[in-house]
C-alpha cells in the first residue's frame, strides 16, 4: 500500500463499518436513491443495478468477506433475467455488467461471469448505428416514441465493456465500435469551452446531427455537472484502452472546465450554468465520478501536469468524506446531497448509489488500488 493521508484510511474504515450494517438490510437487491434514510430498491433492469454489487466487490478486493461476495454474486445472477428481456435492455449494459460480471471475472476468474459479460458486450455492440457512428441510448420509454437517433454522454462509461470484450476475444470489432462512438462524442458533444451536452439526437438514417437536448441538465447549452463528470472519466478510460491522444486532450479540456467551476467546498452544483432564480442543489455524485476521472487523468498525463488533477480529485473526495458523508446515523446512504434528475424533480437532495460507488472507488485508488473494473 502506498502512503496516504490519514483521512483516507479513516474514511475506508467508516465505509466498511457502515456497509457491514446496511448490507444486512439491502442484501442482494438494487438500491438506487436513499429516501428518508433508506435506500429505495429498484428493479434489476434499471441502469444503476451494477453499483451496489460493484461497491461490494471493491470492499471484497481489499478484505475478502464471504457475505459480501455472496450478495454480489446473487445480484449478478438476478441480472440474467434482464439479459433475456430484450425490450428493457439499453446502452447501460456497460455499467451493469462491468461492475458485476467483469469485476468478478477480474477478481476471481469466474468463467460464467465472462460469458455473461461477453453476451452483454455483444448486445451493447448491437446498438451501434453505422450511419451516424453512435451507440443508441434507449429504447422507446413510451408507446410510439422514436428515440432511435438518440445518444447520450453517459454512454462513455459503457465503453470499457467493449474494450474488455476485444481483449478477451481478440476480436477488434468491440473496440472499433467504442472508438467510433468516442469520436462522435468528440465531434458533437464536447463544446470548445469544455462544457458538455447531455443528449444529441441524430437522424438515424443519414447519421446527421439534428439537435442537442437538455436531458438531465437545465438546457441544451447549460452545463450538467454529472455529464461533465461522465465525460472526464469516460474519455480518460477511452484513452487508457486505446492510447488515442485526442481522447486525453479532450478529457483535460473538460476537466479544466469542471475544476474551474467548482465552488469553495469542491462539490459541484447539479448544473454549472443556471439562470438567476433556478434552484442549485448540489450533486455529490458528480463530484465522486469526476474525482475518479481526475485521479486516473493525473496518472496518464506527463508528470509535470499531474498535480492539478490529483489535487482536485483528492480535494473533492476529502470534502465528500468530511462534509457530505453520513457515518454514524441511521441513514443508509454513504454520501448525502446527490441530484438524480432535477428537471423531472426526481431525488434532488438524496444519497445516490452511484455517488456512493464512485466515492468508494476513489478511496480505493487513493489507497493504492490502481486496477480498475472499467
Ligand atoms: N442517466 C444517467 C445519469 O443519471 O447520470
Amino acid at each position: 500500500m502506498i502512503e496516504q493521508p490519514v483521512w483516507v484510511n479513516e474514511a475506508w474504515q467508516k465505509v466498511n463499518e457502515k456497509i457491514s450494517r446496511t448490507s444486512k438490510r439491502i442484501g442482494a437487491n438494487f438500491p438506487h436513491a436513499s429516501d428518508k434514510g433508506q435506500y429505495v430498491l429498484a428493479e434489476p433492469f434499471w441502469w444503476t443495478a451494477g453499483f451496489w454489487p460493484g461497491l461490494l466487490w471493491l470492499l471484497y478486493r481489499d478484505q475478502p468477506n464471504d457475505e459480501l461476495k455472496q450478495i454480489a454474486e446473487e445480484c449478478e445472477a438476478k441480472l440474467d433475467a434482464v439479459q433475456h428481456d430484450y425490450y428493457r435492455l439499453d446502452h447501460d449494459m456497460g455499467f451493469m455488467w462491468t461492475l458485476t460480471s467483469v469485476a468478478r471475472h477480474k477478481l476471481l476468474g469466474e468463467e460464467d461471469s465472462k460469458r455473461r459479460a461477453l453476451l452483454a458486450a455483444n448486445l451493447l455492440m448491437g446498438r451501434f448505428n453505422v450511419n451516424g457512428n453512435f451507440i443508441r441510448a434507449w429504447n422507446p420509454w413510451t408507446e410510439g416514441e422514436d428515440n432511435s437517433g438518440v445518444a447520450i454522454i453517459d454512454c462513455l462509461m459503457n465503453l470499457p465493456l467493449l474494450y474488455w470484450a476485444s481483449k478477451q476475444t481478440g476480436d477488434p470489432r468491440f473496440k472499433s465500435v467504442a472508438k467510433k462512438h468516442t469520436d462522435t462524442v468528440l465531434e458533437h458533444f464536447i463544446r470548445s469551452d469544455g462544457g458538455v451536452h447531455h443528449i444529441v439526437r441524430f437522424d438515424p438514417d443519414s447519421g446527421e446531427k439534428v439537435e442537442a437536448l437538455g436531458g438531465q441538465g437545465y438546457a441544451p447549452d447549460s452545463a450538467w455537472s454529472r455529464g461533465a463528470a461522465w465525460a472526464i472519466y469516460g474519455l480518460t478510460l477511452s484513452y487508457l484502452h486505446t492510447g488515442e491522444e485526442q481522447y486525453l486532450e479532450t478529457a483535460k479540456r473538460v476537466a479544466h472546465f469542471f475544476i474551474s467551476h467548482l465552488p469553495e467546498d469542491y462539490v459541484p452544483d447539479w448544473d454549472f450554468r443556471l439562470p438567476e432564480g433556478v434552484d442549485t442543489p448540489k450533486d455529490s455524485s458528480a463530484g465522486a465520478i469526476a474525482a475518479c476521472g481526475l485521479l486516473l487523468l493525473a496518472d496518464k498525463v506527463p508528470a509535470s501536469e499531474t498535480a492539478v488533477y490529483q489535487r482536485a480529485g483528492e480535494k473533492i473526495l476529502e470534502s465528500l468524506y468530511r462534509n457530505y458523508g453520513d457515518w454514524e446515523g441511521a441513514e443508509e446512504g454513504l454520501i448525502l446531497h446527490g441530484t438524480s434528475h432535477f428537471p423531472e424533480g426526481k431525488y434532488t437532495d438524496n444519497p445516490l448509489i452511484y455517488g456512493d460507488y464512485y466515492f468508494v472507488e476513489g478511496l480505493a485508488r487513493l489507497r493504492g488500488y490502481k486496477e480498475l473494473f472499467w
